[in-house]
């Protein structure tokens, strides 16, 4: 059931600044926060990417043989990640893909997908988390992430993980990051 409420605010392409500032890798470092999960060759879903702060980083690590998925609602987030990604090796490695608000428009097999600071802005979790399961392969996991100040509550988050489940997942821990709660969906 979509639910719109000011929690599901979108975040604005004209606010995207801060999701990519240099300080940003020293709070919460893409490569540290991923390579548990992340190998080479792998094909990897950034659902959500804004102007691609993980996506960049999942291209390197996924290495020439494997694919991002970048994925976003607003073409003006997808724009800002084309622009950077222009005639870079990385072009040919990451494809982006344009979302609606309830339906992710990914078809491809994913073995990992990540979730970060998104999942509070979309009004039908259940059905988002529908859509993600129906895509990932059997030992495939997603990592979400979601934002404690001001946005998510414990409650909330846990409610979230509840919708999770409801849709087939099992949860568990996800790593401990700044300003954050984190949580590992997988296959049962
Ligand atoms: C706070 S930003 C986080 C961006 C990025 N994950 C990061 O951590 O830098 C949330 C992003 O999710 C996107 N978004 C919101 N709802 C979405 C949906 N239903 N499907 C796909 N993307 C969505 C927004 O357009 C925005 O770019």
């Amino acid at each position: 059931m979509a639910i719109d409420n000011k929690r599901n605010r979108v975040c604005p392409v004209g606010l995207a600044s801060p999701l990519e500032a240099s300080i940003r890798r020293w709070l919460q470092d893409p490569r540290k926060i991923l390579s548990p999960f992340v190998k080479e060759g792998m094909t990897v879903l950034d659902i959500g990417c804004g102007p691609g702060f993980f996506s960049i980083d999942l291209a390197g690590m996924v290495g020439r043989t494997g694919k991002v998925i970048s994925a976003d609602l607003q073409d003006g987030m997808l724009r800002k990640l084309s622009t950077r990604i222009r005639g870079t090796e990385l072009e040919a490695r990451i494809h982006l893909v344009k979302c609606e608000r309830d339906t992710i428009n990914v078809s491809q097999t994913i073995d990992f997908g990540l979730a970060f600071w998104m999942v509070h802005e979309v009004p039908d979790k259940l059905g988002f988390f529908q859509q993600i399961k129906a895509i990932m392969n059997d030992q495939a996991r997603i990592l979400m992430v979601e934002p404690t100040l001001f946005h998510v509550s414990r409650k909330e988050f846990e409610a979230t993980t509840s919708l999770a489940e409801d849709a087939g997942f099992v949860v568990s821990q996800g790593p401990r990051l700044l300003l954050s709660w984190s949580a590992v969906l997988g296959n049962a």
